[in-house]
């Protein structure tokens, strides 16, 4: 047993080990970590290169670099490994000290169709996990591809997002993966409590306030979030509606209807609390409610609100409005153009995944019934 472990000849902490692609992470990935996190003491995340994942995947939407920032920025994580290997081995598990091995409870297959986990599940070194339903890079990736916003009905036009989806992806709607397959992501106050911080400022604290879509989010997301917590101790991110969204965004905007931007959000280690569906405007009321200090911006540009106004003219009368340059150009139109740029590859990707679970399924139920 590695030094590292030992406290008066007794084991002190467990290490978990998670690894993944993590490409377009969202809070399904993020709930995957949370839950890894509960089952020991440090969390140590292996991310794949954009070789690996090209190889057994697809060309990934995110390049490395964005996707290893993407990681450190989750608040459950305690170390992120670059260029982890894509089947999980003892030796890996052994090199970064960790004790077992967590996945969600789908299946991760090579371009063989080999389990990428069948190593550590025989070894007894595998834990397995909840996969949150109705959240994939596929679902996305396919949401942008539409280009609808059934996402923002889902419930009451499911027929009708089975049947344009399925069509779309020349797929029968009847033969979904139970994986990846679009399903509806149910957000619950649950789910909320598990991801938020729950600690209300200190006395003292200096309150950060920043609002804005966070659709979609992003490493440019990640960079402001941090310079703007730095400006404090105490950030609170108001999320505008979807509606609010969508007037000054347009299109199909947002992708990622307000719930789900919500739990993205709330992933975040720099950010203590989310307002869900903040007004436009930044008012006096919310400034008194919240107490806030300061409130910041990035230099993306600002729309005037519905009656003509710059909607920070409270705090900038106030003297409490600054703005940081994220230092990163990433915006949610630009994601979406990197998808709709590689429309074909990223469709093939998306049927090739399902076949490949599909596939894998049947496989499965055969053995069930004895086969
Ligand atoms: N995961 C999850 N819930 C989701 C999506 C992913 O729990 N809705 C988990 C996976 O089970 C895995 C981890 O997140 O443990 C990393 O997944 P990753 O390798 O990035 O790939 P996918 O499972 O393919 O994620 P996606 O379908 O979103 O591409
Ligand atoms: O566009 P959105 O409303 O999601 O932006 C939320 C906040 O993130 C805004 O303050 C915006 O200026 C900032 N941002 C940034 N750098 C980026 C993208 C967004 O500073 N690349």
């Amino acid at each position: 047993m590695p030094e590292s472990k030992l406290q008066n000849g007794h084991k002190s902490y467990t290490r978990v080990w998670c690894d993944g692609c993590y490409d377009m992470v969202h809070f399904g990935h993020a709930n995957s970590l949370r839950q890894a996190k509960a089952l020991g003491d440090r969390l140590i995340v292996g991310v794949h290169t954009d070789e690996e994942i090209t190889k057994h995947k697809g060309p990934p939407v995110f390049t490395e670099e964005e996707r290893y920032k993407m990681v450190r920025g989750i608040k459950w994580v305690d170390e992120v490994v670059e260029g982890a290997p894509y089947v999980t081995t003892l030796e890996t598990l052994d090199k970064y000290d960790c004790d077992f091995c967590v996945h969600g409870d789908d299946i991760t297959m090579t371009a063989d169709g080999i389990d990428t986990y069948q190593i550590v599940k025989d070894a007894g070194r595998y834990r397995e996990v909840q996969r949150t339903a109705g959240v994939s890079t596929t679902d996305l990736v396919g949401r942008m591809l539409l280009l609808t916003r059934n996402h923002f009905r889902q419930g009451q036009y499911e027929y009708h997002v089975a049947k344009e989806h399925s069509s779309t992806m020349g797929q029968d709607s009847s033969a979904r993966s139970p994986w990846t397959g679009c399903s509806q992501f149910l957000p619950t106050t649950q789910k909320i409590i598990q991801f938020s911080d729950g600690k209300p400022p200190k006395p003292g604290d200096r309150i950060i306030y920043v609002a804005g879509a966070f659709d979609l989010f992003h490493v440019g997301h990640l960079d402001f979030l941090e310079k703007a917590w730095e400006k404090g101790d105490y950030l609170i991110v108001g999320l505008h509606t979807d509606p609010v969204v969508n007037r000054y965004k347009g299109s199909n905007y947002p992708i990622m209807n307000l719930h789900e931007r919500v739990l993205s959000v709330l992933a975040c280690k720099y950010v203590s609390e989310v307002v869900i569906g903040a007004p436009y405007s930044v008012t006096k009321d919310l400034m008194e409610h919240f107490k806030v200090d300061i409130v910041v911006h990035g230099e993306t540009p600002v729309m005037n609100d519905e009656d003509g106004e710059d909607p920070f003219k409270y705090p900038k009368y106030l003297g409490k409005f600054v703005t940081v340059d994220s230092g990163n150009d990433m915006t949610t139109e630009k994601i979406v153009d990197r998808i709709i740029r590689n429309r074909l590859e990223f469709e093939a990707r998306n049927i090739k995944k399902e076949k490949k679970e599909l596939d894998m399924l049947k496989k499965m139920e055969l053995k069930e019934n004895g086969y």
